[in-house]
């Protein structure tokens, strides 16, 4: 069975999922650290990419091109958007835009889109995973280069984009997922919310949130 391709940011995103491996093996490509082994009875490939959507993008073609992934899941935490989102609330992606590029210059290119769109079994699956252990919330998703944490920049990209969550690197992961035909979905759990006081929230949650979103996909895969 071809591996699920799972991908986080920063370390503390995957450490969880790469520890909880069965037989486990370690390939390094690009200078990234590819886990491949067994999640209950899933083939599963863990991956940290580094921040950023170029980081991103090169992690998930290498997911797909060398261990031929099946599908690909981006976890980890991001900046809440919404209005009725909170702390460690989890937004599952249903749409996936980069608010740092003009959607119809992105269209010009190949896949011709102007946003991503998550496969709806695996949006069905961390539904079931979240159902009964957190609030979530299924939305478009807005991502880009730059850690948002200032009330005037976050109104600025509600007032073009109006995502559920802001975040660096998932519009990298569905691009390059779409330009291969390949099913992808979003977790994130809110660990501020990208305004003023973000970077004081972020140093606290963190780590809680990244667990969060983690045993999500674990529980999704389980
Ligand atoms: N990830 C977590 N919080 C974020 C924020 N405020 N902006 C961008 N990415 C984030």
């Amino acid at each position: 069975m071809k591996p699920v391709g799972i991908i986080g940011a920063m370390g503390l995103e995957v450490e969880k999922l790469k520890d909880c491996l069965q037989d486990r093996a370690e390939t390094i490509y690009a200078g990234r650290h590819f886990y491949s082994g067994k999640l209950g009875n899933t083939n599963v490939v863990v991956v940290c990419s580094g921040i950023g959507k170029v980081n991103a993008a090169i992690t998930t073609q290498i997911l797909i091109d060398r261990f031929q992934v099946n599908s690909v899941i981006n976890t980890g935490i991001a900046g809440g958007a919404h209005p009725d989102i909170r702390v460690r609330n989890v937004v599952i992606s249903d749409t996936v835009v980069y608010h740092d590029m003009d959607p119809r210059i992105l269209a010009i290119g190949y896949p011709h889109l102007e946003e991503f769109t998550a496969d709806s079994r695996l949006i069905e699956k961390a539904k079931a995973a979240c159902e009964g252990r957190v609030i979530w919330m299924v939305g478009k998703i807005a991502t880009g280069d730059q850690f948002i944490a200032d009330s005037a920049v976050k109104a600025d990209i509600v007032a073009r984009t109006n995502p559920c969550c802001v975040e660096m690197e998932g519009g990298a992961v569905a691009h390059t997922a779409a330009a291969n035909g390949i099913p992808f979905v979003i977790i994130r759990c809110i660990s501020d919310n990208a305004d003023d006081s973000a970077e004081m929230d972020y140093e606290t949650f963190e780590k809680l949130a990244a667990d969060d979103a983690a045993a999500i996909v674990e529980s999704m895969l389980a």
